[in-house]
């Protein structure tokens, strides 16, 4: 668990369309990073590449080398199925299958991978529940449909659905987005546990957010309309919203545009 990510001269298009630009950048295990950048630069694009989602969009491609613990997810030896139990994805709203029940809910992966020990998934429900700080709210009523609970807890369970399958990445799309403060606050605490056994890369719009709860920050950027999307700047969390280097991050940090 808990992998290393490198991207390596990675360019991404839609058919024709040049999304994004030459992004080389490192996660370290165990760490959170944060992409931040105006709509449109390519955030999305970028954290979908890293799990081999955005080729199933028609026409969409990749360019470069995505580097999971040193070996290549796009190699031609590698099953992109396999790429996305390991690295997973938590969306911006949250997904359970409505009327499902909330253990299912969790479960689901193992189960489509063909375990069927009943134990053993009540077991791994459990720990996913715990390990998403939301199995004190649902103990009692595991059997109800997960569309039942708050948006807080879609989405917590939604997390409880990720870990479940014990991936190595764990990708977040502005996870918090359709949350209120409190449940904001829910979601960075867990985000905090989870990075002593995952690695973590988050997007989000929130600047408060990305600096509570990563260790690293990067910046993208595009030039204008049409163009592609860039990295402008990768640093430390404290450094890029004290010090950063570029005179387009200290803008946007500052609230001078996006
Ligand atoms: N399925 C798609 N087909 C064609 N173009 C797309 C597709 N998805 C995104 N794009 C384009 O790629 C560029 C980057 O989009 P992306 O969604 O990655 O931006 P983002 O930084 O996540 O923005 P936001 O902050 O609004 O979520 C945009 O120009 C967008 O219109
Ligand atoms: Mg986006």
């Amino acid at each position: 668990m808990a992998k290393r990510l490198d991207l390596k001269d990675v360019n991404i298009f839609y058919g024709r369309f040049h999304a994004v630009d030459n992004v080389t950048l490192s996660v370290a295990p165990r760490s959170v990073t944060a992409f931040i950048g105006p709509s449109g630069c390519g955030k999305s694009t970028v954290l979908r590449t890293l799990n081999r989602m955005h080729e199933v969009i028609p026409g969409a491609r990749v360019e470069g080398e995505v580097l999971l613990d040193g070996e290549n997810i796009y190699g031609s030896s590698v099953d992109p199925v396999g790429v996305r139990r390991t690295i997973g994805m938590v969306f911006q709203r949250p997904n359970p299958f409505p009327t499902m029940s909330i253990r299912d809910n969790v479960v689901a992966g193992l189960k489509l991978q063909g375990r069927k020990s009943r134990k053993e998934l009540d077991e791994v429900a459990e720990r996913a529940l715990r390990g998403a700080n939301l199995w004190n709210e649902v103990k009692d009523r595991l059997t109800k449909p997960g569309g039942g609970l708050s948006g807080g807890q879609q989405q917590r369970l939604c997390i409880a659905r990720a870990i479940a399958v014990q991936p190595d990445v764990l990708l977040m799309d502005e996870p918090c987005s359709a949350l209120d403060p409190i449940s904001t606050l829910a979601i960075e605490d867990l985000i905090a546990e989870l990075k002593t056994e995952y690695t973590i890369v988050i997007v989000t719009h929130n600047m408060q957010q990305a600096a509570r709860v990563s260790d690293q920050t990067a910046f993208f950027n595009l030039r204008a309309t049409g163009e592609p999307g860039r990295l402008v700047e990768i640093d430390d969390t404290p450094k890029m919203f004290s010090n950063p280097t570029q005179q387009a991050t200290e803008d946007y940090i500052s609230g001078r545009f996006g």
